[in-house]
């Protein structure tokens, strides 16, 4: 046994769990932290690290391999990969790690990014930066160019931790006078409209606040995906894949009460969390369906046909969000055609959401994800079956000044990225059903697919 320091001895004992048990990081650390009585700075340092040893899985490979005997690597144990993640990262000097372990060039762990930066290949350096299984460093290097070492590198840092303000019960004020008298530092964000950033360890879930639903943790992106929804006042909104209902309830704060949201979902546990995280928020409008994957009841298709607003928050490879799931690098692309059977996926639910909607009603596409196959060529083909759908741009719902600090050069797609924005990596766009009157209409509609940005029926918020 190596004589580790008390907090790199639990992250060891925890990489070997998460590597071997079917569990996720985020379960592990949930069972551990209930178990052990930790103070809030003393998890934050395990979470970071544990999540760092494991998103860093190759980048460490690559440097042992350098620097320790050979042939070794492939048997070393968690306690050498935390010990070499904090070298890597700067937290140990080499003399300390030589302390504790002698028969590795800690020197040599401590260079290993000088050397990583004269790597000629982009695939290979892109694979080891991120950690990222070649078929998804490819995709990277193809999309992102020179940027793409930027990317690879923040998909192995810290997420920030945001929460979005529950406005259905206080106000942004409140909540954060609330969070102070619990110590708890926070400051506002500059997206999302209900947002706050925590500064600092703390244990959010003990909180006053929390405990009365005056918040939720949310992603800023995934905020602002929620915001695009911009519900009309009483009106009805179907949350098409609600999952456990991050987008939701912010959706319900903005509907303050009024009109109906329904909340659909594949997964009945999913919807079950959802149901409970809704009852502590005080959302009393909220209709919840566990669905089929391939139909919909006569009820479900029912209020499609009658929503102004549908959600479709796809299945998606979730690379957006690597930082907050770092285990997930094992299971991603373990099958190369993963992104062609998601896309098929999102192009389905797309396209027979779109098909049902009632004229000037709203199709909201996201993921969280940055691969163009899963964001623009899926919105591409959509429009190309469904001519009767307008983009609508983002510029024209939260104004260009606003949207300009996460849409694309034109305003048309919500577009974030981890190594740009404060914030996960998410897509949306919006759409809007034509009113379709007779056959020269379709015909003249068909003409203009995939081209038209602005409205048909008129100028935005007159609806
Ligand atoms: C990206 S997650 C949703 C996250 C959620 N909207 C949130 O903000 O917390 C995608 C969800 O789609 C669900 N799903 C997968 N296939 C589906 C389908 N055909 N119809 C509806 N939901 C589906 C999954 O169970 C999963 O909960």
């Amino acid at each position: 046994m190596l004589d580790l320091d008390p907090a790199d001895a639990i992250v060891a004992a925890l990489w070997r769990e998460a590597t071997t048990s079917r569990a996720s990081v985020t379960q592990l650390l949930r069972g551990y932290f209930r178990q052990v009585e930790l103070k809030p700075r003393q998890q934050k340092r395990i979470k970071q690290l544990l999540h760092r040893v494991l998103a860093s899985r190759a980048r460490i490979d690559a440097a042992l391999e350098d620097a320790a005997p050979a042939g070794i690597v492939e048997s070393l144990e968690g306690a050498v990969r935390v010990l070499t993640s904090r070298v890597l990262d700067g937290g140990l000097s080499p003399a300390e790690a030589k302390r504790t372990l002698t028969w590795i060039d800690w020197e040599r762990v401590a260079n290993f990014e000088s050397r990583l930066a004269r790597i000629d290949d982009p695939l290979r350096r892109v694979e080891i930066l991120g950690s990222l299984p070649r078929p998804l460093a490819r995709r990277i290097v193809e999309r992102f160019g020179n940027e793409a070492d930027a990317l690879a590198t923040a998909l192995t840092g810290d997420a920030p931790r945001t929460i979005r303000v529950n406005t259905l019960q206080c106000s942004v004020e409140a909540c954060m006078a609330s969070l102070e008298r619990d110590g708890i530092k926070v400051r506002r964000t500059e997206m999302a409209m209900a947002s706050l950033e925590v500064l600092g360890p703390s244990q959010l879930f003990r909180t006053w606040a929390f405990r009365h639903g005056w918040f939720e943790l949310q992603d800023e992106a995934s905020q602002l995906v929620a915001e695009l929804v911009a519900p009309p006042p009483g009106g009805i909104v179907v949350d098409a894949c609600a999952g456990a209902g991050g987008k939701t309830l912010a959706i319900a704060a903005a509907m303050t009460g009024r009109g109906t949201l329904v909340a659909l979902d594949v997964s009945a546990s999913r919807l079950e969390e959802l149901r409970r995280r809704a009852k502590r928020a005080g959302v009393r409008n909220l209709r919840v369906f566990r669905i089929r994957a391939d139909a919909w009841t006569d009820e479900v298709e029912a209020l499609l046909a009658r929503a102004d607003r549908v959600l479709i928050d796809a299945p998606c490879s979730g690379i957006g969000s690597l930082r907050r799931n770092p285990d997930m690098r094992d299971r991603l692309f373990a099958d190369e055609r993963e992104v062609e059977r998601l896309q098929a996926i999102q192009i389905d639910l797309c396209t027979r959401v779109a098909s049902r909607l009632a004229p000037k009603a709203r199709m909201i596409y996201a993921t969280c994800t940055v691969l163009p196959d899963e964001n623009q060529r899926v919105v591409e083909r959509v429009l190309a079956t469904e001519p009767t759908l307008d983009v609508v741009r983002v510029a024209e719902i939260f104004g260009s000044e606003r949207a300009s600090k996460f849409t694309d050069a034109s305003g048309t797609f919500l577009e974030t990225f981890p190594h740009r924005h404060p914030c996960d990596g998410f897509f949306a766009g919006v759409f809007r059903k034509r009113q379709v009157d007779s056959a020269a209409d379709v015909m003249a509609t068909e003409g203009s697919i995939g081209g038209a940005t602005e409205s048909a029926d008129g100028a935005e918020g007159v609806e």
